[in-house]
């Protein structure tokens, strides 16, 4: 009942030429396989090439980050009415934002509010460290990112809010998440979105899995009920293998 979504986060990676080649390869790539959303999430100073470069294609961009106000004095920062016409969604709250840039739950929760107010999906992202995990405390932790942002949206917005479940120690460590971790963790996160707006929003969200996937170790995470995509780091800056975890998301779907 939910189309997957393979969204590719190149971070701060490629220049903008570099960009639109990775892009036009991924969506002549991905052009035939209809059953899965495809997004990719450039740098900011990329994304109107990329944009333009993928017209017409069913691979959609979105931005990496946005500040929550509309304009102001904030040096370096990129609002949503910038992002607007460009992308249709914002990756808000990646672990890198959390915890290299120190961007607290508030924060987070704002941004995903203003995404809101401005047309944009939130690709909400959410995760514990290793020692949070170690000391049995990972749902706890999931559980207090994503309540900041529950009680900032209505059920609607919830249903076509995206959430990226990234534990920290998994992002670009080359250690993924075993299938059950991310089935766990998924399923415990649409338990919340149940628990806050009820069932129809819960089966309607998309709880993505993100963390060292590759194409290796995602066949077997994918076919896991709860996880509705890949928020993909690393793999997604290779155009073939990128293509293929698409692929492998389309071929783990049950036959209709
Ligand atoms: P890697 O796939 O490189 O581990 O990165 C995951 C990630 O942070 C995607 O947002």
């Amino acid at each position: 009942m939910r189309t997957p979504l393979v969204a590719g986060n190149w971070k701060m990676n490629t220049t903008i030429s570099g960009a639109v080649a990775l892009a036009g390869e991924v969506a002549a790539g991905v052009e035939h396989m209809a059953a899965v959303d495809v997004a990719v999430y450039p740098p900011f100073v990329a994304l109107q090439s990329v944009a333009r470069a993928l017209h017409g294609t069913r691979t959609s961009v979105g931005a990496q980050n946005m500040h929550f106000e509309e304009s102001g004095a904030f040096t370096g920062e990129v609002s949503p009415n910038m992002l607007d016409g460009v992308v249709a969604s914002v990756i808000l709250g990646h672990s890198e934002r959390r915890h290299i840039f120190g961007e607290p739950d508030e924060l987070v929760a704002r941004k995903v509010r203003s995404a809101f107010d401005h047309g944009l999906t939130p690709v909400f992202c959410v995760g514990e460290q290793l020692a949070e995990r170690e000391s049995g405390r990972t749902e706890e932790v999931v559980g207090r990112q994503v309540g900041f942002v529950v009680d900032q949206i209505s059920p609607a917005e919830a249903a076509r809010m995206i959430i990226a479940y990234e534990p920290v120690w998994a992002i670009g460590t080359g250690v993924n998440a075993t299938p059950d971790q991310a089935e766990d963790a998924c399923a415990f996160i649409r338990d919340l979105i149940d628990g806050s707006f009820g069932q129809e929003a819960a089966g309607r969200a998309r709880v993505l899995y993100g963390g060292s996937v590759n194409t290796g170790n995602w066949d077997d995470i994918t076919r896991r009920e709860n996880v509705d995509g890949a928020l993909v780091g690393g793999a997604s800056l290779d155009a073939p293998d990128f293509v293929r975890l698409v692929e492998i998301t389309r071929d783990a779907l049950p036959a209709d």
